[in-house]
């Protein structure tokens, strides 16, 4: 690899103030090429010098001066560079003018500037191909007043910026948690938006028309470290969107169930493919679910759920359910209906509270091709357990109070992996008949992950080794 492209940047040491000038990098300092990226990630940089021409510069892509100390940008600096990535991620840069991106403006696609201190979307009407920007965590309010009577002065998403971007723009990422305090009424310029995340809102709620521009394209909506106190009814306008992640800020709001409303879920019926609501103090599995027919991907991960009815198994039935995760809630069993969800490949229950699988809790779902119970108090799964799981090839028990080796997985025909890491499995003679079911169905590339309690040895050689010395023919069970 050729590192003949060689940065000029210079480092102000913390001593700019006592009048030193710039001290020229030394050769373990300056920016790494690596592919089609000059990796400047993490140099302590405070200031960036105008790169120079080199015969080599299209083979790179990608600019990284993510995590310095960058606050100022001079103009043109990045001329004569050809990359279509710029990551400003991470530094100190409270503004940005325009004429920074001189020289870049045929060749920028992505701009990363998130985790600064812009109080104002920078400028980049000159870039002519923007297709996605990273403002998020940044302290930008929205705009208060829209259009020409914006005053020069003005901080936020300004109307002529937002137009400009609207050109071209196709992903948008934004949020403060505590300084975007008015909804950015700008945002109707970006008639080509497919993905919007917002990260960090301080709003309780959104106004009907607040997602207007965007409803015939958008596909992807994100709303994190919201303080919203219900989805807003107008996602219900989106006509392709897919996918819809909405958490709020726990635990100081305690929403419950009553945050959904009919209406907008109705009208996703047919396009909702994925749907994150993590930590949004949900009780239950909230009802509407039952309308999303094109449903494949759930999330509830951290939600006070005890229990589910079989009310809210008969919704997700509704769905094409693939892959439900229910990570950190309050589960004390494995719903017993869970096997009637016909779709289910993927099921996570991990960090929940569950200490026994019996009575057929986990039957039947013949698709599950994956489980987790990782991190639950489970100290016992009855023998008979597992039944009908004729797709499993990975079953997740780690981290459990499990002390015997679970004899249900000899229910698992198709059982590929079996994780006991971080539990105390006594390994004593009784465990014998994991040798013989292994010999006697071949199932050579078991993996069984985890060590032994009493003896220093794995789960895997203390079965393969040593089982096989054990008195008595090991009769399955
Ligand atoms: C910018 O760099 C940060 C890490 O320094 C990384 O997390 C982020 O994904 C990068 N942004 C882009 C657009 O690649
Ligand atoms: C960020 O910039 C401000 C001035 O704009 C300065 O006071 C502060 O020390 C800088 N912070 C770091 C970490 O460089
Ligand atoms: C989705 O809902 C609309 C009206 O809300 C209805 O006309 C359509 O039949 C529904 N589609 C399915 C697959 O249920
Ligand atoms: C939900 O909370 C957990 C634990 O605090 C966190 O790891 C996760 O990122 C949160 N999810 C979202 C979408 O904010
Ligand atoms: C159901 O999901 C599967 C993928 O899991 C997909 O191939 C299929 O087209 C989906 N069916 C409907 C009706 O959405």
């Amino acid at each position: 690899m050729s590192v003949a492209f060689i940065m000029i940047l210079t480092l102000f040491t913390a001593v700019i103030s006592k009048g030193l000038r710039p001290t020229p990098l030394t050769d373990g300092s300056v920016c790494e090429c690596v592919g089609e990226v000059i990796n400047c990630r993490d140099r302590d940089f405070s200031f960036v010098e105008p790169f120079e021409f080199h015969s080599n510069q299209a083979e790179f892509t990608t600019l990284d001066l993510s995590n310095n100390r960058l606050s100022d940008l001079g103009r043109s600096v990045f001329s004569p560079l050809e990359v279509s990535t710029l990551n400003l991620s991470s530094n100190n840069i409270s503004h940005v003018q325009a004429d920074v991106f001189n020289g870049l403006q045929r060749y920028l696609r992505r701009i990363d500037i998130s985790h600064n201190r812009l109080h104002t979307l920078p400028d980049m009407s000159q870039c002519l191909y923007v297709q996605f920007v990273d403002v998020h965590d940044n302290p930008i309010d929205g705009s208060l007043t829209a259009g020409v009577q914006a005053s020069s002065n003005e901080e936020g998403f300004l109307d002529h910026v937002m137009r400009a971007l609207g050109r071209t723009i196709e992903e948008l990422t934004f949020g403060h948690e505590t300084m975007l305090q008015h909804w950015p009424k700008t945002l109707d310029h970006l008639q080509r938006l497919k993905k919007l995340s917002i990260i960090g809102l301080n709003i309780d709620m959104l106004f009907t028309g607040s997602f207007h521009g965007y409803e015939y394209t958008l596909k992807s909506l994100r709303i994190t470290n919201a303080k919203l106190q219900q989805i807003p009814v107008d996602i219900g306008h989106f006509h392709l969107l897919e996918e819809l992640s909405f958490s709020t800020i726990v635990p100081k709001y305690d929403l419950g169930i009553h945050i959904l409303l009919d209406q907008p879920f109705q009208t996703l019926n047919e396009t909702l493919k994925v749907l994150s609501l993590e930590n949004n103090s949900f009780t239950e599995i909230p009802s509407q679910i039952r309308f999303l027919t094109s449903l494949q991907t759930l999330s509830l991960n951290g939600n006070p759920i005890e229990s589910i009815a079989d009310e809210s198994i008969s919704f997700l039935r509704r769905t094409n359910l693939s892959d439900l995760s229910l990570a950190n809630c309050h589960l004390k069993r494995i719903p017993n209906q869970l096997g009637h969800i016909a779709t289910l490949c993927k099921l996570d229950f991990s960090f929940n509270k569950i200490s026994v699988i019996e009575s057929g809790d986990l039957s039947n779902a013949g698709q599950l091709h994956t489980l987790s119970l990782k991190g639950n108090p489970l100290q016992f799964i009855g023998r008979a357990e597992f039944f009908g799981l004729n797709s499993l090839t990975t079953v997740d028990l780690s981290d459990t109070l499990l002390s015997e080796f679970p004899r249900a997985v000899q229910n698992l025909p198709n059982v590929k992996l079996i994780n006991l890491a971080g539990t105390r499995i006594e390994c004593i003679c009784n465990m014998r008949w994991v040798f013989t079911w292994i010999e006697m169905f071949q199932k050579t590339t078991l993996e069984i992950v985890g060590n032994c309690e009493s003896i220093d040895q794995s789960l895997q050689d203390y079965i393969k080794i040593r089982l096989k010395t054990c008195p008595g023919p090991g009769i399955l069970g």
